[in-house]
């Protein structure tokens, strides 16, 4: 069992056989060391990729991606989900649909932060149906830049997000990959294994 993994079965609450509570360390509260940690990954996986940018999705994959950022030497933008009133440039834009709000909504960029040349290391949270992480890899591809691939913090390995990912040709590194969560237990794939 990888370090996250520990920290996934001490703190995490099954909360249903489809979602998993981590609000002490990852999206309400978070552990900066735990986060620390969790950059190094991130930034060993890549390291050799050459990476100009980190790109994530507020607000629970800020706090992962700024420490991959600071791992890897390069800048974090975020992508919002509402508009801001400064963000008055030229924005790259993509439609995510939620499953869970059953809504589609559009994400932002400024063309700005996101140029034509870069390789990005897109990271989340969370990976369930891939929908935000598709709409990150689309701001990606609009601005001309290149996904060098994703870094997931907790994917949930029952839900079709990886496979949607993969058979799009990316690479997918999850630092923990959830196998079920059936009966209010949590358990992990082996090795990566399904
Ligand atoms: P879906 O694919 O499962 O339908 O999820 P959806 O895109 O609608 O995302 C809804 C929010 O729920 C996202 O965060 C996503 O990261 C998060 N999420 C999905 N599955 C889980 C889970 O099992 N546990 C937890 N804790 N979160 C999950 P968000 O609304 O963008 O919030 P945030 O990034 O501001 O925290
Ligand atoms: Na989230
Ligand atoms: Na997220």
């Amino acid at each position: 069992m990888n370090f996250l993994e520990e920290v996934i079965l001490k703190e995490g609450q099954a909360l249903s056989d489809q979602v998993l509570k981590v609000d002490s360390f990852l999206n309400h509260q978070i552990d900066p060391q735990v986060m620390q940690k969790v950059g190094q990954e991130f930034a060993r996986l890549y390291r050799s990729e050459g990476i100009t940018k980190v790109l994530t999705i507020e607000s629970s994959g800020i706090a992962p991606s700024v420490m991959a950022g600071l791992e890897l030497g390069v800048p974090v933008v975020f992508a919002r989900k509402r508009k801001s009133l400064t963000q008055n440039g030229d924005l790259l834009t993509a439609k995510v649909y939620s499953f869970t709000k059953e809504e589609e909504n559009e994400i932002s960029v400024s063309k700005k932060w996101l140029k034509a040349g870069e390789k990005v290391l897109v990271i989340d949270d969370f990976l369930a149906h891939g929908e935000a992480a598709l709409g990150l890899a689309n701001l990606v591809e609009e601005a001309g830049a290149e996904v060098a691939g994703f870094g997931i913090v907790i994917e949930k390995s029952f839900q079709s997000g990886r496979e949607k990912l993969l058979k799009k040709g990316y690479r997918v590194e999850s630092l923990a990959r959830v196998a079920s969560l059936s009966n209010g237990s949590i358990t992990f794939t082996r090795n990566g294994q399904e």
